[in-house]
């Protein structure tokens, strides 16, 4: 089975990582250069638009599956025509655009922070008015790792927002006081069979993920099993989906989806049964899924810039190392770390340990 992925970074080389087990093959389409993937596949240099080479993908690859979500309509159009592609190509297009999104789960009556369109200035102050402050203003479009978005805290914040954001379609949402912030990674097979890996608990700072940690039973699990599953079965989606949640007043508000493997899943590498890499493999190839049980306790921290010294890292006992080989960039992440543990005592213990490393690398 041969594999063609759009886009050649960290998450199509995890995906590859765990697919050439099963004996599959990949091909990466990615522009860069220095694509961290290309090392565990072919790599075809092209821009995502450059048909010539969308073709030359297409006719050696059973299927294609994606590791961003910004594809352009017209690429997941063109592949659609040679070969089959997953997720769908409404999946994407509902994925990529913050108002398609969230009017997707608003139809699903699932709760989000009030909203409203913003194609102007004018708009953007209408929308103030209604939705008032504090609140986020967003690209539709192509934003990742809170790039692409503005929190407006007072009127003089609002003058020029808009104009910040490159004067593109946006959205204004409410800013939520959220007590923690929860995502649920799921799978959803081609035979339209579901599973749900552990409620996952995150931490940002600006804007980027840095800790994941794997919840122990948490008490809002079905209830985020329900709102993914409506999403899931609306889109007859196929692979790994991760939905992002705004825990506030002991329940869920909608943030957003990710139509692909997430960063807040790369604990089930070592931390599950059958990691989301596997299952997303396993749903688009048509194989039965893998199980989401957790394997005791489980977190990842991301590493932002630089990756600390492998021999601290090591010293560490169930400490697991990704290293995605890329050059040094502020603000990129560049690897992570999963680390294990029987109780949730020692699980913070061995990450204090790891970020401990971190500060002493500064
Ligand atoms: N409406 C909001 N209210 C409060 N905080 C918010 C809101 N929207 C976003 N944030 C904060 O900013 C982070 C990033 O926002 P969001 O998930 O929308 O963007 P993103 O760029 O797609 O991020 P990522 O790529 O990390 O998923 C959120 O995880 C949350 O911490
Ligand atoms: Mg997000």
């Amino acid at each position: 089975m041969k594999i063609g992925v759009i886009g050649g970074g960290q998450l199509g080389r995890m995906l590859a990582l765990a697919g050439t087990p099963l004996g599959m093959k990949f091909v990466f389409l990615d522009p860069a250069h220095d694509a961290c993937a290309a090392t565990l596949g072919e790599h075809i240099h092209a821009d995502y638009h450059d048909h010539e080479h969308l073709r030359q993908l297409a006719d050696q690859v059973d299927m294609v599956t994606f590791e961003f979500e910004s594809v352009p309509a017209d690429t997941v159009a063109f592949l659609s025509q040679f070969v089959p592609v997953y997720p769908c190509a409404e999946s994407l297009r509902i994925a990529r655009d913050r108002l398609l999104e969230k009017n997707l789960f608003r139809s699903l009556q699932i709760p989000v922070a009030p909203f409203a369109p913003v194609d102007s200035q004018t708009d953007l102050e209408q929308a103030v008015a209604s939705i008032g402050l504090p609140a986020v203003l967003k690209t539709r479009t192509l934003g990742y790792d809170g790039k692409g978005q503005k929190v407006l805290r007072e009127t003089a914040d609002v003058g020029q927002a808009f104009a910040e954001l490159g004067s593109v379609p946006c959205i204004l949402e409410a800013f939520v006081e959220f007590s923690g912030e929860v995502s649920l990674i799921a799978v959803r097979s081609r035979d339209g069979i579901s599973n749900f890996y552990p409620l996952v608990h995150n931490t940002h700072s600006n804007g980027i993920l840095r800790v994941s940690i794997a919840s122990h039973q948490h008490p809002l699990q079905s209830l985020a099993e329900q709102y993914t599953a409506a999403v899931l079965d609306h889109l007859n989606y196929v692979g790994v989906m991760a939905f992002e949640f705004f825990e506030i007043d002991g329940g869920l508000k909608a943030n957003e989806i990710a139509p692909r493997v997430h960063n807040s899943g790369h604990w089930t590498i070592e931390g599950a049964e059958c990691s989301q890499f596997e299952n997303h493999l396993r749903a688009i190839t048509g194989l039965p899924l893998g199980s989401t049980a957790k394997l005791g306790e489980s977190a990842m921290i991301n590493f932002i810039g630089s990756v600390p010294a492998i021999s601290g890292l090591a010293a560490i006992a169930d400490c697991h190392v990704h290293d995605y080989g890329k050059a040094f960039k502020e603000g990129r992440k560049v690897g992570h770390a999963t680390v294990r543990s029987a109780d949730s005592e020692t699980l913070r213990r061995r990450l204090a340990e790891i970020e401990a490393l971190m500060v002493a690398d500064k």
